[in-house]
Parts: structure tokens; C-alpha cells; sequence
């Protein structure tokens, strides 16, 4: 049966329950190894794969959640088996909120985290690299990483509590709580309803504890550390397009770059300054090409993951910049030089920069070497808006 009775949980909630048990353990152990592995150019591949899984399963978690709750609030609940032992009653239903409440402050500050920071590793599924009112700021990806953290050890201690319980019912006290969520069995007296307010509110207590020290404790979103960024020459992107045109079999074929980084300074009295931009090599997006960009004849993206651009920035006239340094891309460091035009108005930067570069340069796609189906030059185009 699919539906719960006041003694039996029925198959979908079962289903629901283990599923997003597997998938959430599975984040976490994919959340500590990213942490634990130190980023070196020989693992930054594996780390992006780890961090787009982590993520990806986050976001599943969480449209699974919504599914979760929508159902269990249409049924009823199964009754506690062991109504007279109160205390015991109340930690495990208290534990069953901090779990329910999880399922949504893990995923959706990861989210947060992730849509503020413009980072490597994309979310695999085809929406949610960015989410509308979360600006890239480094403020708001730093505030969702301590909530993301908090909530993390919160999961963590409560579910390693869960589990211990499920195991003493199920060996000490040998009672049917864990075969009633295994197998559906049936079991508990109808009469003895539970679902006890206390357990929601000490729930609520826990996290609203949680958070609140963790958001007063290391600040809220464009709190104490945009302080120091203010009048400084720093500037956070918050929208980045790098695109790249290329002529295939005589027509021009467009690819982006979803993941992309940038760290600039720029000084608008004297004009000048520096940028170092990191492009994600593996977000490379080219329509029904994308997989011959990634492989190893193009871009090569599992031996080189990452691209860097470093530069110093100039002023030539008014609005006209010149951004001058090299490009390290497929392992060959290129010097390159790309004039872009700047606005600022109050605290945003609007910047537009093209530049031709020629693929024989980096050694990429070097077994097509004459322009019948790809072509030599590249044009790449930059449009960026900058906030300080
Ligand atoms: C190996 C891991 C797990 C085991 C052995 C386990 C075991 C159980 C058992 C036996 C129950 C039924 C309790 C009862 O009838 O009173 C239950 C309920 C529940 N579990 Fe788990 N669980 C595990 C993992 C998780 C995870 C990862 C989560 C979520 C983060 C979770 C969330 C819940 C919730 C919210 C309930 C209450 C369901 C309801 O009554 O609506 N469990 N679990
Ligand atoms: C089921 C949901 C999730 C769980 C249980 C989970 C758990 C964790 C854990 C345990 C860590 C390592 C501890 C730490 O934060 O320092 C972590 C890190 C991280 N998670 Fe999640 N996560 C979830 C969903 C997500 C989602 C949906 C995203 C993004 C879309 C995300 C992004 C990240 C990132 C970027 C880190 C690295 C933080 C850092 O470098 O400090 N997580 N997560």
C-alpha cells in the first residue's frame, strides 16, 4: 500500500525516506572528502567532479524533500511504539524535525553558497549555476558556507543519533520500529497518537540556536565584510560572459564558459590595476559540439581543467583599457593583450573586451592542421559587470 495508516508507513514514505537517506549520506561523504583533498593542478579534475556530484545530489535531496513533506503532510502519522516512554518518545520525534528541517537549510544554503560564488564545479543539473536575488558577492557565499558548515555538524550529530536509535530498537529492545520503516510492517496501538508540539518547538529551538550563533558569530550577508572592501579598489563580479567564435566547416560556432572567476583591482583615479580570471575549462559549453571542445584534441579538459589569465590593467583614453599579461591555457603560457572599454557609474563596473587569438598558439586542435573544418583564429569576447 502506498499510503500510511496510524500503525504502518506506507510504500512511498518508505521509499522517500531511504532514498533520501542513501542520497544525503552520500552528499556528506562527498562534502568532507572535497574539503579534506587540497587543490593541486593534478586534482582539481577529481575535485570539480566531486563538488558537481555533491552538488547535484544536494539539489536532488532537496526537490525530494518538497515531494517528502507535501506527501507526509497528506497522511497520517505512524504512532509511536512506545508511547509510555515519554522522554525517549520526545528525543526521537524532536530528532525527526531537526532531520525534516535539514533536508531544506542543507541544500538550500549550498545553493546559496554556490550561486554566490561563480564557482568551479557546476550543479549537473541543466538550471541553478546562479539563483535570482542571490548576488555574487563574497559576503553572502561566505555567511551560506558557515550556515552550510553549521547545519552540517547539526545533520551530522542528530542523524548519528537517529541511527543509534533505529539500531538499539532494533537489537536491544527487538520491537518492530525498524522493520516498520524497512519493510512497512505493522505495528504500534492505533490509540496512542503522538506528534507532540513539544518535539516541533524544541526542533525549531535547536536551529533557530544553530543559526542565529552562527549568523552572530561570522555575520550576516553585506554585513562587517564589505566594510573593508568599500572604498578600496575591489571588485566582485557578479555577471560574467566569456564566449569564444570559431570558424567550423566555413560557418562560426559560438561556445561559453558557464564557470567563471575573476579577482580584480582597479583604481578609476589613476586607472590602473590587476585582474586574474580562472576559467573552469570542464563548464565549457558548444551546443552538440561540447564533448569534441572538452576532449583531447581541443581544450583537453581532463589534463587541463583549469585556464588563468593574469593582467595588469591600463588606461589608454577615457573609457579605453588595455588588459595586459598572459593567458595560460592547455598548459602553453601565451602573452595576450586585450583592449576593453570600462564604465563605472557609482559602485558598478560595466566591462567589454575582445580579443583574436590563434589556436596554433596554445597547440589546441593541432591533429586539424589547416582550416578546412576548424579555423586558426578565435575571437573571444568578454562582457563583465562588477560591483565594489
Ligand atoms: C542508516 C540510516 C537511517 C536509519 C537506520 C533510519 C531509521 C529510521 C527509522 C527506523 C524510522 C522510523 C522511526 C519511527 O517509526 O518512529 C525513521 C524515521 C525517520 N527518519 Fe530515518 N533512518 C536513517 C536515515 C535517515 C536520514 C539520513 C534522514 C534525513 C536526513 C532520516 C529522517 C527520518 C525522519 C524525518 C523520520 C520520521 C518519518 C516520519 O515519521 O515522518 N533518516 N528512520
Ligand atoms: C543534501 C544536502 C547537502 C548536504 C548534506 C551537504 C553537506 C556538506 C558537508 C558535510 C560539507 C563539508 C563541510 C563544510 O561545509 O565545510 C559540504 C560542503 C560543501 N557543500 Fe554541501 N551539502 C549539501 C548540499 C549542497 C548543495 C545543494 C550545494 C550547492 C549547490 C552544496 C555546496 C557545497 C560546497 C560548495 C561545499 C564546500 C564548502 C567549503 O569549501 O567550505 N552542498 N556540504
Amino acid at each position: 500500500m502506498i499510503t500510511n495508516t496510524a500503525t504502518r508507513y506506507g510504500s512511498l514514505a518508505r521509499v522517500l525516506h531511504w532514498t533520501i537517506a542513501v542520497l544525503i549520506i552520500g552528499a556528506m561523504i562527498l562534502g568532507q572528502i572535497g574539503i579534506r583533498t587540497e587543490p593541486t593542478a593534478d586534482n582539481i579534475g577529481f575535485l570539480t567532479t566531486v563538488f558537481s556530484l555533491h552538488k547535484t545530489i544536494g539539489v536532488t535531496v532537496l526537490a525530494l524533500a518538497v515531494i517528502r513533506v507535501i506527501w507526509a503532510l497528506s497522511q497520517p502519522r505512524p504512532v509511536p511504539l512506545h508511547p509510555d516512554r515519554r522522554v525517549e518518545t520526545f528525543a526521537a520525534e524532536t530528532a525527526h524535525w531537526v532531520l525534516y528541517a535539514a533536508l531544506f537549510i542543507l541544500p538550500l544554503s549550498g545553493w546559496v553558497m554556490h550561486a554566490a560564488e561563480d564557482g568551479f564545479a557546476p550543479i549537473w543539473w541543466p538550471f541553478g549555476q546562479s539563483l535570482p536575488f542571490v548576488p555574487k558577492s563574497e559576503s553572502w557565499a561566505a555567511t551560506a558556507g558557515m550556515v552550510h558548515w553549521a547545519a552540517g555538524v547539526t545533520l551530522g550529530v542528530t542523524l548519528a543519533a537517529h541511527i543509534a536509535g533505529a539500531v538499539k530498537h532494533a537489537l536491544v529492545d527487538r520491537d518492530s520500529t525498524l522493520s516498520r520503516m524497512w519493510r512497512g510492517t505493522e505495528a504500534g496501538d492505533p490509540a496512542r497518537a503522538g506528534g507532540h508540539v513539544a518535539a516541533f518547538v524544541a526542533s525549531a529551538v535547536i536551529w533557530v540556536g544553530v543559526l542565529g550563533l552562527t549568523l552572530v558569530s561570522f555575520g550576516m550577508p553585506g554585513g562587517g565584510t564589505q566594510a573593508q572592501t568599500a572604498g578600496g579598489g575591489e571588485w566582485t563580479p557578479v555577471e560574467t560572459d566569456l564566449a569564444f567564435t570559431v570558424q567550423q566547416l566555413g560557418s562560426a560556432s559560438t561556445g561559453h564558459f558557464e564557470a567563471v572567476t575573476s579577482d580584480i583591482s582597479y583604481d578609476p583615479d589613476s586607472g590602473t590595476g590587476a585582474v586574474t580570471v580562472t576559467i573552469d575549462m570542464t563548464s565549457v559549453t558548444m551546443g552538440s559540439v561540447t564533448d569534441q571542445a572538452k576532449g583531447g584534441d581541443f581544450f583537453d579538459v581532463a589534463t587541463h581543467p583549469v585556464a588563468v589569465f593574469e593582467a595588469a590593467i591600463a588606461r589608454v583614453d577615457g573609457a579605453d583599457h588595455t588588459a595586459d599579461g598572459t593567458l595560460t591555457l592547455t598548459g602553453s603560457s601565451v602573452p595576450v593583450t586585450m583592449p576593453f572599454t570600462l564604465m563605472i557609474e557609482d559602485d558598478t563596473a560595466q566591462m567589454s573586451g575582445a580579443v583574436t587569438l590563434d589556436r596554433r598558439d596554445f597547440g589546441i586542435g593541432a591533429s586539424y592542421d589547416d582550416e578546412s573544418s576548424v579555423g586558426f583564429t578565435v575571437e573571444v569576447a568578454v562582457e563583465l559587470t562588477a560591483t565594489r
